[in-house]
């Protein structure tokens, strides 16, 4: 099989990133350079991500981005094979930032451009860093996806349910900014829950009631916002034994929700794929050691392998969208100039779309 090099480029939410990766579809990949430029500092004040700023550091990043990924991989544009960009979902001014970046490098260089859902390149990740054969089950937990799917190739992903509203990390975040505590608030309340009491506060399992993998966070988040409420009203303030109790019950929630889901989504999975259980994960929130403890368990009782790629590559990055160039190169024919960016854009187009409108954009 041909050997091929390809440029991904990504730049759908608050990452700018350019990777250059060598290899073919059979054999796997390697990523020569992944070089991702982060826009934290650009919306702190803000409180969240705010989508016209992050188009235009897009704009003003992303040359430099694809220089300096060519720069640390050795290579030229006159090395390239193809050329792979995020087309969606996402926030759409920062989707055809990178889509116009990569029209132009595609044209100038003649080279076959195609335009790779976001999703589809964390669901991916699995096969560039572990080798995972299809199928595979995938959930994707971050700060604007969460769903879970079964991935039988690069073009073929069936979705078994996901959030009805926010993304996990995305209730991380707002707990923690509900809390006092900085951002991003994953890292920030897995730190605090430590020291806490998860039982101090009684918080709802939103959804466990109702059969499926279909997820909720936003009751979550209220039942949380009234508690501190409560604590504020009485004191006036918030004691570290509060905010650490806090914090914990949230994440103990949240693990409980994810993990009897995830339990149920292997269920399923199971019936279709008894021959191969595996459950891969991606996405920021996948750091957090207690919710990963759980899926790990969850796993371990139903008989099937945990595979989680390492951090670098199960957050935003471009090394998997141009690895889903890759795998997509032998499946169809390329985009070309006529590529337009989907700011909603579903993976499984059977399943009804998500609700809401998340961190990243409208959800897929
Ligand atoms: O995948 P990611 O880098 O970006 C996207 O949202 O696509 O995920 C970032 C999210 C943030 O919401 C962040 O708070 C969450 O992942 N996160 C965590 C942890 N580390 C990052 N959530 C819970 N526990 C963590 N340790
Ligand atoms: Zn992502």
């Amino acid at each position: 099989m041909t050997t091929r090099i390809i440029l991904g480029i990504e730049s759908s939410c608050d990452d700018t990133a350019a990777a250059i990766i060598r290899g073919n579809a059979q054999n796997g990949a390697e990523v020569l350079s992944s070089i991702v430029m982060g826009q934290n500092a650009l919306h702190a004040d803000f409180g969240g991500v705010v989508p016209e700023i992050a188009a235009r550091a897009h704009a003003e990043k992303l040359d430099h981005c694809v220089e300096q990924a060519l720069e640390q991989a050795g290579m030229r544009l006159s090395d390239l094979d193809a050329v792979a960009v995020t087309a969606g979902p996402g926030l759409i001014g920062g989707v055809v930032s990178g889509v116009m970046c990569a029209k132009g490098i595609a044209t100038a260089r003649g080279l076959p451009l195609y335009g790779v859902n976001h999703l589809a390149g964390h669901a991916l990740t699995p096969r560039l860093t572990d080798g995972v054969s299809y199928p595979y089950l995938m959930l994707l937990v971050s700060g604007g996806h969460c769903q879970f799917l079964i991935v039988r190739g690069a073009d073929d992903f069936s979705r078994l349910g996901g959030t009805i509203d926010d993304a996990p990390g995305e209730a991380f975040d707002k707990i923690a900014r509900l809390i006092s505590l900085p951002q991003p608030g994953g890292p920030a309340i897995e730190a605090c829950a430590k020291s806490g009491d998860p039982t101090r506060f009684a918080l709802p399992r939103p959804l466990l009631d109702r059969a499926g993998c279909d997820m909720s966070f936003s009751g979550l988040k209220t039942a949380v916002l009234r508690q501190r409420d409560a604590l504020m009203n009485g004191s006036g303030a918030l004691t570290k034994r509060d905010q650490a109790d806090l914090a914990a019950g949230f994440q103990a929630a949240v693990v409980d929700v994810l993990a009897e889901k995830t339990r149920r989504a292997l269920d399923r999975y199971l019936e279709l794929a008894p021959q191969k259980p595996s459950l891969c994960v991606a996405g920021g929130v996948a750091a957090n050691m207690s919710i990963r403890a759980g899926l790990e368990t969850v796993s371990a009782k139903m008989g099937a392998d945990f595979i989680a790629p390492p951090l670098v590559l199960c957050t935003d990055n471009a090394a998997m969208i141009a690895y889903a160039g890759l795998e997509q190169m032998d499946l169809r024919v390329p985009d070309g100039i006529g590529l337009s960016p989907r700011p909603r854009w579903p993976l499984d187009t059977t399943q009804p779309a998500m609700l809401g409108s998340g961190k990243k954009g409208a959800k897929a």
